[in-house]
């Protein structure tokens, strides 16, 4: 097919929170690059995206914050906005699905199905929060849980002994709201028979993608459509979202799953009259790129109702991406184990480029990778300042040295094979890239920008022009072999800003300065040519194009990721709501991702830094026992113990209330942090700690010895 135009949308993110560098590498970034090279083309390109303003995950980024949703949304989408900016994420628009255009375009989209007569009514009976007047999603639900007698599970999940729940399983459910008991209501929800789309899904993706789409994209979406489709439920009871345009839906919006992908549509609007042309006409390319966890809403959910509305164009590819990791560990938003592009920004000013090349250089394309700050200076160091760095900077400075400080003339009578070689590698450099970002390969695409940058730094070494303008004096005719070495090697320079400038546009801009020439030079179809630059321009002293990153920088990074570790654990200890339930705040309700799939999150704490083993010798571990245990006024998670330690008794208080009841611990062994400095909560004080293992799920064990031990006797 002949595409007249292409339609690229990136995932709209969450305005509950600020993005981090694994939003940027799984689908920003490509798709920023994308519509880069396809803009450089002079193709016809929108690239939309914009805040997800609905849906749980902002209200209960509210309730965490004791905010209202619409100051969460107004202050993380200008967070989102200007961090996207910041690192040169060009999109044609970055909307908000809060705005009137969005609300209208969602409503009308819902009607016309609803008119259809396309959705099933059903009435289901749902939690209600009598005393808040609402209906509850289930994590808004607590409860003792089944399995373990959690006081505090959740009606998704219990926390301590990490059981999947639903409501209905917790004992005396209550509200997280207002702790009323809950009650049972009828509520009727709109479902979309996604069972009817099964068929036509499996024509188009099992039988019609499996060249085209990538193979994680694919396989995800063949597993979905074999395992059956279900109903799904496009409403929601909520007072924060888009209200369902219906006569008798008071108190329903419309789920967020529904109206958010609908926003790439409503930005396209407000971006432009034509917009119909780019959802509509059938050869238009419409690419969304997006993370792993959101495949099946984009290739199977919105298609669905995109097919069922009618008018509109599927996309030619999702090309998803899947996680990235930080050291070794899973990003966790709640842990706060994560790079901040807002962050970064302000740590590395100027530095965008070098976080876009390493992004991309290592993008989890096929499989989860790990970013570590020791590859993003071994990176940037060998590869952006040895490499393309010098080679540019080494250009320059011989052609200053050896050539009057202008663009030398090709002599083509002394032209030899490395020359035309290294005309060939141009010129193929070119189709190579092009190959690869035509199928979504960036990872590939930009290692030959690289490489053809590796072969200018050979070609120089090999044709040494500093060995030949030593000769000058008695073979004045080398003059023209140094010429032609550098002439090359400009040009070689132009051609790789032009390449290099999806990936790293700020690079690409800074060279067009260095050249002296308008940045409609980095059109792609000038890429290729060896006439770039006119014979005789002079040009300017070179800049270098990159620094090196210092050990000190990437080791403060490294620290901070730690030390926002250890902050969030502090803090998640004294929270109400845990904040986890923000992070993995998928929607939840009638038919919620959490009973279709549930992903567990790795749990492991990173190592810490090394200690000495005297370090180790200046904590006095001893072995204690519990002689009583109660409870501490007021304070949910604490139990005062009174402890034995042999040579004295003392009072310690422990923050492991919600795990323990004080007479299922009374006469147990424990081991004690006996030199803790001393310290007041709650009016007592508390001498010691005693340790406890921590189980991934967050549940507790007491790290005491297994056998009986004596009072006092030393832990080492
Ligand atoms: N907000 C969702 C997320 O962060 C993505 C929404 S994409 C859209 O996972 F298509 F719904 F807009
Ligand atoms: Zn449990």
């Amino acid at each position: 097919m002949e595409y007249k135009r292409i339609l690229i949308t990136a995932a709209l993110p969450y305005a509950n929170g600020p993005v981090h560098i694994g939003h940027l590498a799984g689908c920003y970034l490509p798709a920023d690059i994308y519509a880069r090279y396809q803009r450089a083309q002079k193709r016809d390109v929108k690239f939309v995206c914009g805040s997800d303003e609905h849906g749980v995950p902002i209200t209960i980024r509210a309730m965490k914050e004791g905010i209202t949703p619409q100051d969460v949304v107004d202050k993380y989408n200008a967070i989102i906005r200007d961090s996207f900016a910041d690192m040169g994420i060009a999109f044609d628009i970055y909307s908000r699905t809060s705005n009137m255009t969005h609300h209208e375009t969602s409503q009308a989209f819902f009607k016309k199905l609803y008119d259809d007569e396309v959705f099933e009514e059903r009435e289901s009976e749902q939690y209600y929060d009598e005393e808040k007047n609402t209906f509850l999603a289930d994590r808004y639900i607590v409860g003792t849980c089944p399995v373990c007698s959690n006081d505090n599970a959740y009606g998704d999940q219990c926390e301590k002994c990490g059981s999947t729940l639903s409501p209905e399983q917790l004992i005396n459910p209550r509200s997280a709201l207002s702790s009323a008991p809950l009650v049972k209501r009828k509520t009727k929800h709109w479902y979309f028979p996604l069972n009817k789309s099964e068929a036509w899904l499996r024509e188009w993706i099992v039988e019609g993608k499996k060249d085209e789409w990538k193979a994680n994209v694919y396989g995800q979406c063949k597993s979905w459509i074999e395992s059956g489709l279900q109903p799904r439920a496009m409403t929601r009871d909520s007072n924060w979202g888009v209200p369902v345009p219906l006569p008798d839906a008071q108190g329903k919006v419309l789920y967020v799953w529904f109206d958010a992908p609908i926003g790439y549509i409503s930005a396209t609007k407000e971006l432009t009259p034509q917009w119909a042309d780019y959802w509509c006409k059938e050869d238009t390319k419409l690419v969304h790129f997006i993370g792993k966890d959101n495949i099946v809403f984009h290739c199977i959910i919105f298609p669905s109702m995109l097919k069922a509305h009618g008018g509109f164009v599927l996309p030619e590819n999702v090309p998803a991406n899947e996680f990235l990791n930080i050291e070794g560990q899973k990003v966790s938003t709640s842990r706060n184990w994560a790079v901040w592009v807002d962050e970064y920004v302000k740590d590395f000013p100027g530095q965008q480029d070098v976080l876009r090349y390493v992004l991309c250089a290592n993008a989890p394309e096929s499989k989860d990778n790990d970013f570590t700050w020791k590859d993003f200076q071994d990176r940037t160091n060998n590869e952006l300042v040895s490499v393309f760095g010098n080679f540019v900077n080494r250009a320059f400075v011989l052609m200053h040295k050896l050539c009057g400080g202008r663009v030398p003339k090709l002599h083509e009578d002394v032209m030899d094979d490395a020359d035309r070689l290294l005309i060939e590698e141009i010129k193929s450099a070119k189709t190579r890239v092009e190959n690869n970002l035509e199928s979504y390969r960036f990872r590939d695409a930009l290692y030959e920008v690289i490489d053809l940058s590796r072969k200018g730094n050979k070609y120089m070494q090999d044709k040494q022009p500093w060995i030949a303008a030593k000769t000058l004096e008695t073979q004045p005719e080398n003059q023209k072999l140094i010429d032609n070495c550098l002439h090359l090697c400009l040009q070689l320079t132009a051609n790789l800003a032009i390449l290099a400038n999806p990936f790293l546009p700020f690079t690409a801009k800074k060279m067009c300065g260095l050249m002296k020439v308008v940045d409609r030079m980095l059109e792609w179809e000038n890429a290729g040519r060896i006439d770039l630059l006119k014979v005789g321009y002079p040009l300017p002293a070179p800049e270098l194009l990159f620094r090196k990153i210092e050990d000190g920088e990437v080791a403060a990074q490294v620290e901070k990721l730690h030390n926002n570790l250890k902050k969030s654990q502090m803090e998640n200890s004294s929270s109400q709501i845990p904040s986890s339930k923000v992070e993995n705040s998928k929607e939840q309700g009638p038919n919620s991702e959490s009973q279709i799939r549930n992903s567990v999150e790795s749990a492991y704490l990173p190592p810490k830094p090394e200690i000495t083993i005297d370090d180790f010798a200046k904590i006095d571990l001893r072995v204690a026992t519990i002689l009583s245990a109660e409870k501490v006024e007021k304070a949910d998670k604490l139990l005062k113990l009174e402890l034995d330690l042999g040579y004295e008794k003392r009072t310690v208080l422990s923050g492991i209330a919600m795990h323990f009841k004080p007479e299922d611990i009374v006469s147990k062994q424990v081991t004690v942090v006996a030199n803790l400095a001393p310290r007041k909560m709650r009016g007592i004080e508390s001498k010691g700690m005693i340790l406890m293992a921590q189980n991934l799920d967050g549940g507790l064990v007491f790290a005491a010895p297994i056998e009986r031990a004596d009072n006092g006797g030393e832990v080492r």
